[in-house]
């Protein structure tokens, strides 16, 4: 487990910035291109201007890598839920990524299953990034408390129905998230602080707080908050 707490907001993007180019760039340099799932919601966006800004933009190499998203609601592209949306205004519109190496979900489809059956077809065996935010709940990507996508072992994505609207999504399952080579998620703002506290304890259950599937991986946090956890180790961020 790996806890980068930041001093504000502004340190928060910069980190996570930094965090999402030393892995593209090390997966670059040992593979020759990244393949890297970006998160949906809101906290992503700020990380987002970030990474289409300097030194990220240009340090990044763009064209090596392959976009993924971790997950996506049942909506078309162009509505303002879609992830993939997001993922196009504050990213992908502004940093030369090869179109032909973004791979949407395709949520609209009226056979939801077909679509995440054949996204998860396309996966690559294990993605070199997943970045992924977390909800109050302890969600993390679409898999809710509770949810029968937990206990799936075979499949690499699935439609499910949440309880936050838009209620219809495709997530990737956790032996994606358990796959993946570097997992950061990023949690902002004292509203997550509960649930990165159940999230991040020594002791609880993935089917209560899904993002504890993630639970030793980076994360990335907004300071004022420190989990009571063995192995929790601040690296206190760039000061704004
Ligand atoms: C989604 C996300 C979801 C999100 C968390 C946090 O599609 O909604 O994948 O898992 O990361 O709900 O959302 P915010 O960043 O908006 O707080």
């Amino acid at each position: 487990m790996r806890v980068i707490a930041a001093g504000d907001a502004g340190a928060f993007a910069r980190l996570a910035a930094e965090e999402v180019a030393r892995v593209i760039e090390a997966a670059v340099a040992d593979r020759g291109s990244a393949s890297v799932a970006l998160a949906g919601g809101s906290t992503p966006r700020a990380v987002h201007e970030a990474l289409s800004a300097p030194p990220w933009a240009e340090r990044i190499p763009w064209p090596a890598v392959e976009i993924w998203f971790g997950d996506e609601r049942c909506v078309p592209p162009e509505d303002p839920e879609s992830n993939y949306r997001m993922a196009r205004e504050t990213l992908l519109d502004r940093v030369p990524v090869d179109p032909v190496r973004v791979h949407r979900i395709e949520g609209e489809r009226p056979d939801r299953d077909r679509a995440a059956e054949e996204y998860g077809a396309a996966l690559p065996e294990a993605l070199d990034l997943i970045v992924l935010g977390i909800g109050e709940d302890g969600h993390t990507a679409s898999l809710f408390p509770g949810s029968p996508a937990l206990e799936e072992t075979v499949r690499k994505a699935v439609a499910i129905r949440g309880p936050k609207p838009p209620p219809w999504r495709i997530t990737v399952t956790p032996p994606v998230l358990c796959a993946a080579r570097e997992v950061i998620v990023l949690a902002s703002g004292e509203s997550k602080s509960k649930a990165v506290a159940r999230a991040l304890s020594d002791h609880g259950d993935p089917k209560e707080t899904p993002a504890r599937i993630v639970r030793d991986r980076t994360w990335i946090i907004t300071s004022g908050f420190r989990p009571q956890a063995t192995g929790f180790r601040s690296e206190d961020g760039i000061s704004s």
